[in-house]
């Protein structure tokens, strides 16, 4: 059985609550499998599609009239051509949430007539960034709605209770079946709606089992319609699969306007939020939170957190200034290099790039004369961020030579720029951002490659053309 199908069973058991419902679609609807690949449109499901011969690829869909058809068969006009500058934009300018780092995400806050989908692992935190912010936008006199599908309503309170965020302009209702949901928004009319989560809610008129692609398609085309219908924001909630992409997989991300991706790890309190989609603004902001026992507080000063455990006179430190989208952030960058018996010597690289951790300690190897050949080698960017740029190449191996070596670097040094193969150190973009940033937090020295452009005030910096100029500047006093 495909994981898409489930039988009649869910059909059985669902179509009984869709009868009083007031939906666009009656009798008329069909359910039909159409393949993924090709879109051809078959009657009953298949393991292989019979036009393209691409196995697993079809998935059933309602077959129905999307907008009310003049007698002729052509759908209702819906808007009226003008000159773009008489477009009026008033209307959807962005609610703020008072959640100041989701509101530095959404460069604003959430527009109205706009569907964010709000994507995480479960655990993270997203039923708390939401409750948080739905009770700042009530707090402000919108009226908003947090439809749950997974919680009961009595926990959900309760963890409204514990976090302060009861309000009069919050509504609250456990449902999953989408036709209750278009119900709700009716009865409440509300500026907001929140639907935690997008795989739990389920059409009865399909077959497949909620949760699956079928499913959360045909719901989040339904609640996308509602949203542009009623100017209402909505935030849809869905779970991340361990691969990282969104469950009920990437036709989400093309029906809704904003993609939010929420991360951390599970054993830090580090929350990071980004858009990966923003059709109202740029996808360059970072957001940063703790969780702590008060819900999810913004952290306006990330390096300063990253650096408060730091130990100084340790050799193997060095502190990187890295860019997360347009926010610079100081993270140490710790390597330890101990002797080893195995024949194959451990790589380990904890939020770096394991890639890059092998590239950097072959170019240490091949152009610097630093041997790892008998060593155990680890690297960790402290503190739970990951660091996936190559801005931080620099400041690695000058941990990896410091950790080797036995020496440690002056703590007060930062380093950045990306390592090439032939030992050459490459510029990376926004060098004077980051040094700023290094600035403000007391750094006075920083190693920087030869082409990087002229820099900030308040630190002094040294230029290296190579990697082996580099581990000499920095270890000189
Ligand atoms: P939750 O918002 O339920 O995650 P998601 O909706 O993404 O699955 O939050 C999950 C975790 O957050 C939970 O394990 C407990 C923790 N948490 C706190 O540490 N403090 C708090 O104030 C709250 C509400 C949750
Ligand atoms: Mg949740």
């Amino acid at each position: 059985m495909p994981p898409d199908h489930h039988g009649t069973l869910a059909r059985s058991c669902h179509t009984g609550s869709v009868g009083s419902v007031p939906m666009a679609r009656t009798k008329t609807a069909k359910t039909v499998y159409r393949c993924g690949e090709c879109g051809a449109e078959v009657a009953k499901w298949a393991g292989r599609c019979g036009a393209c011969e691409a196995w697993n690829s079809l998935v059933e869909e309602v077959e129905q009239a999307l907008a009310p058809s003049a007698p002729g068969g052509t759908p209702a006009v819906a808007g009226t051509p003008m000159p773009i500058a008489e477009v009026d934009t008033e209307a959807w300018s962005p609610l703020a949430s008072r959640v100041g780092e989701l509101d530095r995400v959404m460069q604003g806050g959430l527009v109205p007539g706009s569907v964010t989908l709000l994507g995480g692992e479960p655990g993270i935190g997203k039923s708390t960034l939401l409750l948080q912010a739905l009770a700042g936008l009530a707090a402000d006199g919108r009226r908003c709605l947090y439809v749950t599908a997974e919680e009961s309503a009595q926990q959900v309170r309760l963890r409204a209770e514990r976090l302060g965020t009861l309000s009069a302009n919050l509504w609250l209702v456990a449902d999953t079946a989408l036709p209750h949901v278009v119900e709700h928004l009716g009865a409440v009319q509300p500026d907001v709606v929140a639907v935690d989560s997008i795989q739990a809610v389920y059409d009865p008129v399909l077959s497949s089992a909620p949760g699956s692609v079928a499913q959360v398609r045909q719901c989040a085309h339904h609640l996308v319609r509602a949203s542009k219908e009623r100017a209402m924001a909505t935030v849809l909630v869905g779970h991340v699969t361990k691969d990282g992409g969104l469950a009920g997989p990437r036709v989400l991300e093309h029906l809704v306007d904003t993609v939010l991706s929420f991360e951390g790890e599970r054993h830090h309190a580090l929350r990071l939020l980004r858009a990966t989609k923003h059709r109202f603004g740029s996808t360059d902001e970072l957001g940063l939170f703790e969780m702590g026992g008060a819900g999810l507080q913004g952290v306006p000063d990330a390096s300063a957190l990253f650096l408060a455990d730091r130990r100084p006179g340790i050799a193997g430190s060095v502190v990187a200034p890295v860019l997360d989208g347009h926010r610079p952030l100081l993270v140490e960058v710790q390597a330890l290099v101990t002797d080893t018996r195995l024949p194959t010597p451990r790589r380990s690289a904890q939020g770096l790039d394991s890639g890059r951790l092998a590239l950097v300690l072959a170019v240490l190897e091949k152009r610097v004369g630093a041997s790892f050949h008998n060593a155990d080698v680890h690297t960790v960017v402290a503190g739970g961020v990951k660091v996936v740029e190559p801005g931080a190449d620099l400041a690695l191996a000058l941990a990896l030579v410091s950790a080797g070596s036995g020496h440690p670097l002056r703590p007060d040094l930062v380093a950045c720029g990306e390592v090439g193969l032939g030992g050459e150190l490459r510029q990376v973009h926004q060098t004077s951002r980051r040094l700023a940033e290094a600035a403000r937090l007391g750094f006075r020295r920083a190693v920087v490659p030869a082409s990087a452009p002229a820099t900030a005030a308040g630190i002094e910096v040294r230029r290296a053309a190579t990697l082996a100029e580099a581990v000499e500047l920095a270890s000189a006093p």
